[in-house]
């Protein structure tokens, strides 16, 4: 008490308030009036659609009361409506979440009336979710969805706000950080925030467990702006758009010729769109645990590479069955024997020689070589495609052996001569995988992996931690995959899927194009032990 009392006979006030206390108490006057307004305008803004949807609801019960003359029977009627509404909603919620599992049954519950109910539900889901896509992708569209999603993300950001007072996210002022952007993603909601002093990504990254609980989401992924640090984003992930989709079509059945120049069509990313790759001076890596697609995937960017007149296939795949197909149509073919796998490395080392050494003499300055000096010169682009890499590396042969030294020679230095390597393996490791080459990748893809770790050793250090976790994969869901390649975040992606029957043909088919060289020769027996 006596120090409050001290603080006010301290408080002086400046010179102008002493010379003119009247002005000085009008103007301190306004000033609060204005900060109580501002406030109270915060919090309005906050709970906007409640207050929104309150004004409506006493709108129309006013309206019914003015009709039907009593109030009772008009807040009986409107709650009968709000209540219809919310049990409708409900069912269209479970309904579109087992829409997938209701199309396969749909012959058998397309006999009863409740089945048929139930498949119109799904199917009105179905043409939402299509609705949604083809609105994404058009201005007017994204406003209107904009509008659509604004509920959700008055939710998101108070739940934020409750998050991050929860864990005491203030700085030494009191500040939390301002939330300066809310959208609705595919996935939930992303948000922008601006640290203040005293706070930053890093921090914020340390109590992402307890703003994921908050938000009552699957996920958050928090991620510092490269070019500015007081700046993170915040991806809140509701639902996991992948999940549900069946087999993705590749767009590349659709051509009779492609080009290995040309983006290569991969599969589909979280919001629908294609994803694209262009492999030209590039080099992709793909790992993750058995079955979880990365043969299917390398199989995906063979076939474009079939189908590229200008693209010639090399395969050393010791499980023998993956790229079997394709065995008579490959400028080069090993299975599991060791010197076999090494002559094709050894092939495709001599060739990028002959390349740079070809460029140099060409006149000027050539660093690399173009789609021109490709087309004007007739060298194809040549894609070398090896699955399980460990077995080379580790099994028959060692991280530092003769494979491993020729492999990442050809990474490493015949990115200019139009190789593209295309290197598959289940643990990439150091002890399996020399760490030496699978860092020369300038593209990374992990598919499912059982740890944290192991996701991060495909995707590089950091992103697991940051949301971006091969684990969160499901184990069901085979061919989806974070994929590092162009932009600064990871991509999540289901690659596409093309049937064995397709490949068989293609295999055939697309023989015309190009002329068989001599295979590397293979032995008619190999009874080495493979790796499964
Ligand atoms: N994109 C996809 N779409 C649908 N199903 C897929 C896809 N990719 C893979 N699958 C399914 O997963 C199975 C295993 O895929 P794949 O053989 O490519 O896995 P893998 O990672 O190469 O396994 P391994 O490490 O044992 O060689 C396929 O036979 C197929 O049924
Ligand atoms: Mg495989």
């Amino acid at each position: 008490m006596s120090g409050r009392n001290q603080t006010v006979t301290e408080r002086q006030g400046t010179a102008a308030e002493r010379l003119f206390p009247r002005a000085a108490a009008t103007i301190e006057f306004v000033a609060a009036l204005g900060r109580g307004i501002g406030r109270l305008f915060r919090t309005a803004y906050l709970f906007r659609v409640e207050l929104l949807l309150t004004g409506a609801g006493v709108w129309v019960w006013l309206k019914l009361w003015h009709w039907l003359g009593s109030p009772l029977l008009a807040a009986k009627i409107l709650g009968s409506i709000l209540a219809a509404l919310l049990v409708l909603r409900l069912v269209y919620a479970a309904v579109g979440k087992a829409a997938p599992t209701i199309g396969k049954r749909a012959g058998r519950l397309a006999g009863n009336p409740i089945g048929r109910a139930l498949l119109r539900i799904a199917a009105a889901h179905a043409l939402l979710v299509g609705l949604r896509t083809v609105l994404r992708r058009h201005r007017a569209g994204r406003v209107l969805l904009w509008a659509a999603g604004m509920r959700a993300r008055a939710r998101v950001v108070r739940q934020m706000r409750d998050g991050l007072t929860g864990v005491r996210f203030e700085n030494n002022a009191g500040k939390l950080p301002r939330i300066r952007k809310v959208r609705t993603t595919p996935v939930g909601e992303r948000m922008t925030l601006v640290c203040k002093p005293g706070q930053s990504a890093e921090l914020l990254d340390t109590r992402a467990e307890e703003l994921r609980a908050a938000a009552k989401s699957r996920d958050v992924r928090i991620v510092r702006d490269p070019n500015r640090s007081d700046l993170v984003t915040v991806d809140v992930v509701r639902r996991d758009p992948l999940a549900a989709t069946s087999a993705i079509r590749w767009d590349g059945l659709g051509h009779d010729a492609l080009s290995m120049w040309d983006p290569v069509h991969i599969g589909m990313d979280e919001n629908g769109d294609p994803v694209r790759l262009s492999m030209a001076e590039r080099q992709i890596f793909l790992a993750g645990e058995p079955g979880s697609g990365k043969s299917s995937g390398e199989q995906v960017i063979t076939c474009h590479a079939a189908k590229s007149p200008d693209a010639e296939l090399l395969f050393i795949d010791p499980n023998r069955v993956q790229f079997a197909p394709w065995a008579d149509r490959a400028t080069a073919y090993a299975y599991a024997d060791p010197d076999d796998a090494l002559e094709v490395l050894n092939m495709v080392r001599a060739e990028g020689d002959r390349r740079l050494a070809l460029l140099e003499k060409l006149p000027g300055v050539q660093r690399k070589l173009t789609r021109e000096i490709a087309e004007g010169e007739g060298i194809p682009l040549w894609v070398l495609f090896i699955d399980e890499l460990a077995y080379h590396t580790s099994v028959i042969g060692t991280t530092n052996g003769p494979f491993a030294k020729a492999a990442r020679d050809i990474v490493s230095r015949f990115r200019a001569a139009g190789i593209i390597p295309v290197f598959a393996t289940q643990r990439p490791t150091s002890d399996v995988v020399p760490t030496s080459l699978r860092d020369l990748f300038s593209m990374r893809t992990a598919y499912r992996t059982t740890t944290l770790a192991s996701s991060d050793v495909i995707l590089g250090e950091g992103w697991a931690r940051q949301g971006y976790s091969a684990t969160d994969i499901d184990l069901a869901n085979r061919g989806v995959s974070w994929l590092l390649a162009e932009g600064a975040l990871p991509r999540r992606v289901k690659w596409a899927w093309i049937d064995d029957e397709t490949i068989s043909d293609l295999s055939m088919t697309t023989v015309r194009f190009k002329p068989r060289r001599d295979p590397v020769p293979t032995p008619a027996t190999d009874d080495t032990e493979q790796e499964g």
